[in-house]
């Protein structure tokens, strides 16, 4: 039984494996990446001429970013997953919103958004989001604005949203950040566009590279030395329309990968998932683990490798997550603790402290939602660790409005003793609408 009380405000997600039929199989597809998305549209609509985006991501976090660019001139398309078409303003073109730019629940529009405004001179900007988010730390974009000579104002000295933002002509600066974040990096990048001369990024881990691959496409003139984990930007080149097409999510298949994995006789076809390298320390840390995967039909689609994953059940051992991959892996380490709960020995996951900032703090929601679940859970500062191989049993666990968390409880409810009741599962919608009727379908079958 699988059923979504939406008779409160607050959606209750019911699940009671106990009848679970054989295994998860059949074949899915997987919704569009949520960070291509973002990018496609910011892009799409800072450049000339027409953008197509065929396979856009229709969760809540692109809705935010379509809704912030519509709101400065660019003539974005209703959404669509077939094919959006925007009509792009060009380079320095955003026209001055006429109210604040809500971010929703997305720290990528956000962070990435405030490198566009601040490099818009003349032009005020305001800009929030929702409680999560207003909570979350700004400072880690907004101190490498201000080098480049942004005026960004907010609470906290600027550390958190509500932000407000004055335009300037910023300067190129070479930033090394303290943390591995593509958020960071895409947004100094962005905010270099316009700059005459070379804005340099150098991160301690090579994070997602999506921003490089696309602002490239689109005509920008960057460099990416991957022995230095540093990237640069020129301004001044135009930005042309593109066609793109955006791959499935692989932070989205991961709640498959996994749930096909700890689900008995599970044989499942996950079609068309964004195998780019610096997404993919989900597959290597399964593989580790002694997950069954293979790759099938291995193509590229617009610059970005895709494949089609085939998962089947498996016994899992632990192992260590930490180091190197950790940016690789970092939005599939609540579902990968899920994995660890069901494998045998002890997982550690460490130099994870980013978790911390994320939607909730993952760290401490998985740790009481998994522990109230059975399962046996310690906090690290900076990760956990888990011994695999206790029963979990169902029980009434929290979402803490955080996507991530949402699902990666539904999938411990497929393999817990009895009925698992997950509060708040609506928030599932901020990065995968259609989780709720694929987990459904997928248990009918
Ligand atoms: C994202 C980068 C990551 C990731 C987020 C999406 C992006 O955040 O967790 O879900 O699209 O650039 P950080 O840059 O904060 O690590």
């Amino acid at each position: 039984m699988i059923d979504l009380d939406t008779t409160q405000t607050h959606h209750l997600l019911n699940i009671d494996a106990v009848q679970l039929p054989q295994g998860l199989r059949g074949k899915i597809t997987i919704p569009g990446d949520k960070s291509i998305s973002h990018r496609a549209l910011m892009l799409g609509s800072l450049a000339e001429g027409i953008t197509t985006i065929r396979g856009l991501l229709l969760g809540e976090d692109p809705r935010s970013t379509a809704a912030c660019f519509n709101a400065m001139g660019a003539a974005i398309s209703p959404l669509n997953s077939e094919l959006v078409t925007i009509e792009g303003i060009g380079l320095g073109n955003l026209k001055e919103p006429l109210d604040v730019l809500n971010a929703g629940n997305s720290g990528t529009t956000l962070r990435l958004m405030l490198g566009i405004l601040a490099s818009h001179p003349d032009r005020f900007f305001t800009v929030t989001g929702d409680s999560s988010l207003r909570s979350r730390p700004m400072s880690r974009v907004v101190n490498p604005l201000r080098q480049m000579g942004a005026n960004i104002w907010g609470r906290e000295n600027g550390a958190r949203a509500p932000l407000a933002i004055s335009g300037q002509n910023l300067k190129a600066i070479h930033y090394q950040s303290p943390v591995a974040s593509a958020q960071v990096k895409s947004c100094i990048m962005l905010a270099g566009l316009m700059i005459d001369g070379e804005t340099i990024v150098t991160e301690p881990e090579r994070s997602r590279d999506h921003s490089e691959r696309m602002l490239a496409a689109f005509g920008a003139k960057v460099t990416v030395d991957v022995e230095t984990n540093t990237v640069s930007v020129k301004g001044g080149a135009k930005l042309v329309g593109q066609e793109i097409t955006v791959p499935g999510d692989i932070s989205s298949a991961a709640f498959w990968l996994v749930a096909a994995s700890i689900v008995p006789n599970s044989d499942l076809l996950i079609e068309n998932v964004g195998i780019n390298p610096t997404r993919t320390g989900v597959l290597e840390v399964l593989a580790e683990m002694g997950a069954n995967i293979t790759y099938e039909n291995q193509r590229e689609v617009t610059g970005e490798p895709v494949a089609d994953l085939r998962v089947r059940s498996a016994s899992l051992k632990a192992c260590r997550i930490g180091g190197a991959v950790i940016p690789r892996l970092i939005d599939e380490i609540p579902i990968l603790a899920i994995a660890a709960a069901c494998a045998e020995g002890t997982t550690v996951i460490e130099d994870a402290e980013e978790l911390r900032v994320k939607e909730s703090d993952r760290i401490v929601a998985m740790v009481k939602e998994m522990t109230k679940l059975g399962a046996n859970v310690t906090e690290r500062p900076d990760g956990m660790e888990i011994v695999g191989g206790k029963a979990l049993t169902g029980t009434e666990v929290e979402s803490y409005d955080d996507h991530r968390i949402a699902m990666s409880l539904a999938i411990a409810a497929l393999v817990a003793k009895g009925k698992t009741s997950i509060n708040r599962a609506e928030s599932a919608a901020i990065s995968y609408p259609s989780f709720i009727p694929t987990l459904q379908s997928l248990y009918s079958k």
